[in-house]
């Protein structure tokens, strides 16, 4: 059972309801609950500047300013999933980001048992989850560096699609609802998050990214086909031929040339 303690203090502000927002979580994580907040990546970095220990957990029941990536607003009513996870892993930057693809995996693993029968799970990268060809959850990663080479904290922001799917997204969006899980709760997403994410965490830790990119390359959709990356003024088009060791997008130009490509947006087929 998780301590339930809200890292911010006695005196925060952050009000608990055990009955609406009772879940279970495995004791590494420290649950903050929230009914309205800005953004949960902005009161973990704010827990995380206050010294909050990692396996810190903001959970936001809607949000004010909602981001993704690239500086988008994430639409955030309530019904959906708004989460973020203060890690602070002792490893370079560059490596902490593979974090992201653990949290896509567990979201994936979470989401395997709660959705419809027959329904299809894949894995968008760098970082959507989709379900049956929408998305249905997004992950932003934000990062303080203490040094060239250290972190000083992390933080995996998730938003997921229990409820309701935004309407003119970038990528087509769904949501759980919409897929025919029926009443699964954002609370439940959770907690099937939490599990799945420290099992593959701890591999993560002991074992490197290999085992983490195994799996990922089990969902990523896809590979071997033609795929439009965007790169902020750049477009690519290509064939996604790998995700590499260290989790960059690898395309095959026309020329036959690879390409790495460390952030970006992809779509799927020949035209952005
Ligand atoms: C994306 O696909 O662009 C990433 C979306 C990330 C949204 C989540 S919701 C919880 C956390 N708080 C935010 O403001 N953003 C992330």
């Amino acid at each position: 059972m998780a301590d339930r303690a809200a890292a911010g203090g006695a005196d925060s502000g952050i009000r608990l309801d055990p009955v609406t927002r009772d879940v279970k979580l495995p004791p590494a994580f420290r649950l903050v609950v929230l009914d309205e907040v800005d953004s949960t990546n902005d009161e973990a970095r704010r827990l995380a500047e206050g010294g909050a220990e990692e396996g810190t957990l903001v959970w936001g029941l809607s949000q004010r300013k909602g981001r993704g990536r690239h500086g988008r607003d994430w639409a955030s009513p309530e019904g959906n999933l708004y989460l973020s996870l203060l890690l602070r892993p002792d490893c370079p930057p560059r490596e902490a980001a593979q974090l992201s693809f653990v949290a896509a995996m567990a979201l994936t693993g979470a989401l395997t048992l709660l959705v419809a029968p027959h329904s299809q799970i894949d894995f968008k990268w760098p970082n959507d989850v989709l379900l049956n060809g929408g998305k249905v959850a997004g992950i932003l990663l934000e990062a303080s560096t203490t040094g060239a080479d250290a972190l000083d904290w992390l933080i995996v922001g998730m938003g997921v699609n229990v409820a309701s799917a935004p309407d003119g997204a970038t990528f087509p969006a769904t949501s759980l609802r919409a897929e025919g899980c029926g009443e699964v709760t954002p609370g439940e997403v959770l907690e099937g998050f939490a599990r799945h994410f420290q099992v593959r965490a701890n591999i993560w830790v002991e074992d490197g990214f290999a085992p983490i990119r195994e799996e990922v390359m089990r969902y990523a959709k896809g590979v071997g086909e033609a795929i439009t990356v965007t790169l902020g003024e750049e477009t690519i088009e290509g064939i996604f031929a790998d995700i590499d060791e260290t989790g960059a997008l690898i395309v095959e130009l026309g020329d036959g040339s690879l390409r790495t490509v460390h952030t970006g947006d992809v779509f799927f087929g020949g035209a952005a």
